[in-house]
């Protein structure tokens, strides 16, 4: 997997002017869940403005019953209320886990942090996640980590602009 390849890609679909923020992450999802074959079901989840939940934003692959979850409640919740990046190597033993299919092994979330105009570090405000699925057990190495981390950064601003 390049990841740096896969990196100037996700730049090139979020810096087109055209379109709108939701048509850009749509087509992100579509890229990124149709390039890496570990990525089966990739979307976004934004937080509510005001409240400590979360909803279901653009995403790729099956569709999924969980369009609204509280923080604390699953991967995506406790990522929320932690507001850091949380790997799930093998869904089965994860005490607090939404299922969404059965044929899912493994689960990356990473947070989404208002854009950088404001606050200082500890006081950053989650405006929503990325959501990785795989049919893979133990599919997401630190590499996936980190490019996610920086894909964070660049679609921040029209995550912010979903809430
Ligand atoms: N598994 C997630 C729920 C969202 S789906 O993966 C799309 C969780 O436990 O929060």
């Amino acid at each position: 997997m390049d990841f740096s390849i896969l990196y100037s890609e996700a730049e090139r679909i979020m810096g087109g002017d055209e379109g709108t923020s939701v048509s850009r992450l749509q087509r992100l999802c579509e890229f990124l869940k149709e390039k890496a074959p570990h990525y089966n079901w990739f979307g976004f989840y934004i937080a509510e403005k005001g409240r400590r939940e979360l909803f279901l934003g653009p995403f790729a692959g099956e569709p999924t019953e969980h369009t609204r979850i509280p923080f604390g409640r699953g991967i995506c919740g406790q990522a929320a209320d932690s507001g850091e990046a949380f790997v799930v190597d093998d869904v089965s033993s994860a005490s607090n886990y939404l299922a969404c299919s059965i044929r899912v092994k493994s689960e990356i979330v990473v947070p989404i942090f208002a854009h950088e105009r404001e606050i200082v570090a500890h006081e950053r405000e989650i405006v929503g996640e990325i959501d990785i699925d795989s049919h893979q057990a133990r599919a997401f190495s630190e590499e996936d980590r980190a490019f996610l981390e920086r894909l964070a950064l660049l679609v921040a601003p029209d995550v912010e602009a979903l809430r």
